[in-house]
């Protein structure tokens, strides 16, 4: 007997299965193998590998670099994009040089995370979800990022900046303008 599946919630966007699979150096291959080593069973590290590929690919995972995570993981590419899209660390689209994620949760609300948020936006002209047209800045808000005594506080790359006030983010801003700061990415 035969049935006919029809869903009930399509996907929002189109599921692609990329042609392409990314391509990186023998060092990277390395430092993967490393992670892989630390497991027993391989898809265990998906977070550690996915952190690799957005670092190699331009600081998002592009579909090639998530059919590079299927294949060697062993996954589908399905199992890449559940993981991928449940992390604010894990960027599903191109970001800026530099990605303020500013902490929007209780601790931080309460200890002045909007005022955090519009401070950078009157700052650099863009909105959460957004990225400047030189591409150097992207702006987030997400959820609570287990620093929550030292609220209000974002992320930058892997960088923390707590207890933020104006003055902080207006520091923090210039000196990644005047490229004195690193993008946290590792
Ligand atoms: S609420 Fe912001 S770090 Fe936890």
């Amino acid at each position: 007997m035969s049935s006919q599946f029809t869903p009930n919630n399509p996907l929002p966007q189109e599921a692609k299965v990329p042609q392409e699979i990314a391509v990186f150096s023998p060092e990277v291959e390395a430092e993967m193998d490393r992670h892989l080593a630390k497991y027993p069973v391989k898809r265990s590290a998906i977070l550690p590998l996915m952190f690799i590929v957005q670092r190699e690919r331009g600081g998002y995972l592009d579909p090639p670099g998530v059919a590079y995570l299927a294949d060697r993981l062993g996954v589908r590419i399905t199992d890449i994009w559940e993981v991928a899209t449940f992390y604010s660390m894990i960027n599903t689209e191109p970001v800026g040089k530099y990605h303020l994620q500013v902490c929007k949760t209780l601790s931080c609300k309460i200890m002045g995370a909007g005022r955090v948020t519009a401070k950078c936006t009157e700052r650099l002209g863009i909105k959460p979800g957004q990225t400047t047209e030189d591409g150097m800045f992207s702006l987030s808000e997400v959820e609570c990022l287990g620093s929550c005594g030292t609220a209000p506080m974002m992320q930058i790359g892997f960088d923390y900046y707590e207890n933020l006030t104006d003055e902080k983010v207006d520091e923090i801003i210039n000196k990644c303008q005047g490229g004195e700061l690193s993008n946290g990415v590792r």
